[in-house]
Formats: structure tokens, sequence, C-alpha cells
């Protein structure tokens, strides 16, 4: 079952409650919440305000995708928010074991991303200690970017990885993901799918995504 993963960083913010539940009723499987710091990333999103403001509108998944420096700081706050799975960059801490055993200590899933030139193999030790692997297929930092095809092969290689070491991995790919590739991105391994512009382009929520679960 490939889920799917609206990042609400695409969405109207001036109507965000009501596409959250509307994100719910259209049959999406988690919210993927990007949170940028304009640090680790060139740009500000939004933080744990947002996040507990959104948590009574639904039992969806909340996926806090943490593109900032020094994450495991945020870790129990946005925990306490609301956050289902932590996602943490590897380029962006220096003791990620430590910061993995961490997250997992508010009994909260723990995810790892991997920019798109950071190798597929540096998770080979932590991946069993891991319910996530995101890899990113666009530079993270802004919504609507072109997928890096290349990020296609370290899907792959990921998904080999998680054969051996963890066969209950989620796979998340983010960036870049349309109906035209989406196809791809799911052959190549990914179980979990992120979506922003191609979920909200034109306001058309549930169009857009029966339209990618028909590709699939
Ligand atoms: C990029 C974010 C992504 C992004 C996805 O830094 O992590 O989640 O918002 O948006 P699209 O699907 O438009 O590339
Ligand atoms: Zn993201």
């Amino acid at each position: 079952m490939i889920q799917i993963a609206p990042s609400i960083l695409s969405a109207d913010f001036s109507r965000l409650g009501e596409q959250i539940i509307e994100l719910d009723k259209s049959g999406a499987d988690m919210i993927h919440i990007d949170v940028m710091d304009g640090n680790f990333v060139p740009n500000i999103s939004y933080g744990t305000p947002v996040v507990k403001s959104i948590r009574p509108l639904t039992k969806m998944t909340f996926d806090a995708h943490l593109m900032i420096n020094e994450p495991s700081k945020y870790v129990e706050d946005f925990a306490a928010a609301g956050a289902d799975i932590i996602t943490v960059h590897w380029e962006a801490d220096h003791h990620i074991d430590r910061t993995i055993n961490y997250i997992k200590s508010f009994n909260v899933k723990a995810g790892l991303a991997l920019n798109p030139a950071t190798p597929a193999e540096l998770i080979r030790h932590v991946l069993p200690e891991l319910d996530m692997v995101l890899i990113m297929s666009v530079n993270p930092g802004f919504g609507g970017q072109k997928y890096i095809k290349y990020c296609s092969e370290k899907i792959r290689q990921v998904k080999e990885l998680s054969e051996k070491y963890n066969k209950d991995l989620l796979i998340q790919v983010d960036g870049g993901v349309t109906a035209d590739n989406i196809k791809e991105v799911v052959d190549m391994g990914a179980n979990v799918v992120v979506a922003g512009s191609a979920v909200f382009k034109n306001g058309a929520i549930r169009e857009n995504i029966a339209e990618l679960r028909r590709v699939l």
C-alpha cells in the first residue's frame, strides 16, 4: 500500500484548516510538515504553533520534516505539538545516532533525511533503528522544483538496504513528484510519496490526489 503525504508547504495558508480537513476526506495518508529555519535551508516556513493549531483537526499521521540545524534542540517541542514522525537531516546533525534514539524516547517515529548528493550507504548502521528514510529528490528549501533524475537510483539503493537491514522501513521520497513520475518513484522502491504542488495545484485537492492514485 503506497502512502501519499501532501506537503502543506504548498497549501493556501489563509485556509489551512479547511485544506487539512479536505486532505483527510480526499484520502491522504499523512500530512507532511516542512519546517525550515532559514539557516540549514535558504527559506523560513513555520514551526510548532502551526502544528499545534492543526492537530485537533484530523487523526492523520503528522510527519514533521525538520530542515533545521541542530534539530535535537526542537525534537521535544515537535513531539509535544503532536508530530507522529520526526525526520531530521543527516547533514544537519553531528550525532545522528543519539538524535534518532532521542526522538524515539518521546514515543515518536524517527526518520532520517538525505539531501540529493548525500550517499545512500551512510544510513546503513542506523537503519535498524529507523522508522523512515526520506530521500530528497530536490535540494530542500522550496516547493515546486524539478525532480532530480539521479535520485531514482538512490531510492533503489535504499530499498536494497532496507531489504537487508530493516524490512519495515518507510521509504519516503520528497520533491518534484507529480503524476508524471510518481510511478517511477514507487517502482524504484518508495512506499511513502510526498507531493506539494502536485496536490495543491489549482486548489483541486481531491482531484489531484485521485489523479496521483489513478497513475499508481
Ligand atoms: C522541499 C520540501 C518538500 C516540498 C515538496 O524542501 O521538503 O516537501 O515542499 O514540494 P513539491 O512536491 O512541490 O516539490
Ligand atoms: Zn519535505
